[in-house]
């Protein structure tokens, strides 16, 4: 059965090998060293991100029924529901949906910053500086000036206040500060309270406001065991994404005080945010707040046993650090002299016949990102399973004997 399998297969790439199209789950078939093929029985496991989840049946069914109205007018009900409830969870007095989380991130920056020459302060390893297109200077004139990550996701509180501007006429102004919470590039940590809390101290001293970029802030409340209002105690504003481990399809929420979202509203309006009907979507955030908040110690229980089986196979070239495991995101090191992470992941990608005959012959396709060219992201989301983080390790275990 398995050798038709590989007959189709085969067609299927010499077929694509002509035409130079991708092929099945291969971005690009030079990337293929060996033999292939695409069989009904792949077991996919997806860890490139928790943005990736497919909406439950009870978001549909809150779709499908969602009274909308027009949101550009403030007339939607659902959204203005969803609003009250997520400004009520984040214990902040407004909340205004936007469409994704890099809108929010930015439209926050460019409240807070709202002259051209001003300037944000925030971690070199943030979302906000590595993968936002450094909108703030796109769009607001407005300089990011970063400080240090520490592999915690936090930084030198010390440092961090040399980096904040005098009055001198000669430099930009600094006007807000900014972290992560939890950090996806510092693999999913979660920012200690302590060290927030004398952040919150050091900002009203010198009178700046923060934000958080807490996309995923709902695993770091998980992770706590502590509300969410807890953790952005003294914070001027927070984004919050209901499209990654909460699993909406789309969406995330800025939250601030009443004056602040006002002006946050008609930024998003400026940058083509007004969403219309959108009580639609809004419809399967408030699905999320309900419902999958709780289910996140899943996920991270899932990313402990991921970690921990990686670590457990002790192979010289990989490294995994167990402890610093908190939440749903394992990012891990290779040695960058003997593994690309790009290969690496392709390789996790791909079947060939000796990795067949390895696995018992199961097709396993784990895709991974490759963060960096020695750093390697897997993210757990709610369709990952106890079952399918097993079978990827037995994968992965194949897949790093071919570096031995
Ligand atoms: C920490 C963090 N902030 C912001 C974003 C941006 O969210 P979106 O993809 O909805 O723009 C992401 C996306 O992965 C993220 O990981």
């Amino acid at each position: 059965m398995l050798r038709g399998f590989f007959r189709a297969g085969q067609q299927v790439l010499q077929t694509a090998k002509q035409r130079k199209f991708k092929v099945g789950r291969f971005y690009s078939y030079s990337s293929v060293t060996s033999r292939v093929y695409n069989s009904s029985d792949m077991i996919d496991i997806d860890f490139r991100s928790d943005t990736v989840t497919k909406p439950t049946d009870a978001m549909r069914q809150a779709m499908a029924s969602a009274v909308v109205g027009d949101d550009v007018y403030e007339e939607d009900p659902t959204v203005q529901k969803l609003e009250r409830k997520s400004a009520e969870m984040i214990g902040m007095e407004a909340a205004l949906y936007v469409p994704s989380g890099t809108m929010s991130n930015l439209i926050a920056a460019l409240t807070h910053c709202n002259q051209r020459g001003c300037e944000m302060i925030t971690g070199d390893k943030t979302h906000m500086f590595l993968y936002e297109q450094a909108g703030v200077c796109q769009f607001g004139g407005v300089s990011i000036n970063t400080v240090k990550n520490l592999p915690d996701g936090t930084f030198d509180l010390a440092e961090m206040q040399k980096h904040i501007r005098s009055r001198d006429l000669h430099e930009p102004t600094t006007a807000l500060i900014c972290v992560e919470n939890t950090h996806n590039k510092c693999g999913g940590r979660v920012l200690p309270l302590s060290w927030l809390d004398e952040l919150v101290e050091i900002s009203k001293k010198r009178n700046l406001p923060l934000h958080m970029d807490g996309a995923r802030i709902y695993n770091a409340a998980v992770y706590l065991g502590v509300p969410a209002k807890r953790i952005v105690r003294g914070f001027s504003s927070v984004s919050v994404c209901l499209s990654k481990g909460l699993g909406a399809p789309v969406g995330s929420i800025l939250h601030g005080p009443k004056e602040f979202i006002a002006r946050a509203r008609r930024l998003r309006k400026a940058l083509g945010g007004g969403m219309r009907q959108c009580g639609i979507i809004a419809a399967a955030g408030i699905v999320s707040l309900d419902s999958m908040i709780d289910r996140l110690a899943v996920d991270h229980a899932n990313g402990l046993a991921l970690a921990k089986g990686i670590a457990a196979l002790n192979h010289p070239l990989f490294k995994v650090v167990v402890d610093s495991m908190q939440t749903n995101i394992l990012v891990f090191e290779v040695d960058p002299k003997r593994v690309d992470a790009k290969e690496f992941c392709a390789k996790l990608q791909e079947t060939t016949d000796e990795q067949l005959s390895a696995l018992g012959g199961k097709d396993i396709c784990v895709k991974a990102v490759p963060f960096e060219a020695q750093l390697i992201r897997l993210v757990i989301n709610h369709h990952i399973t106890a079952e399918m983080v097993d079978l990827a390790l037995q994968k992965i275990a194949v897949v790093m004997k071919e570096y031995n």
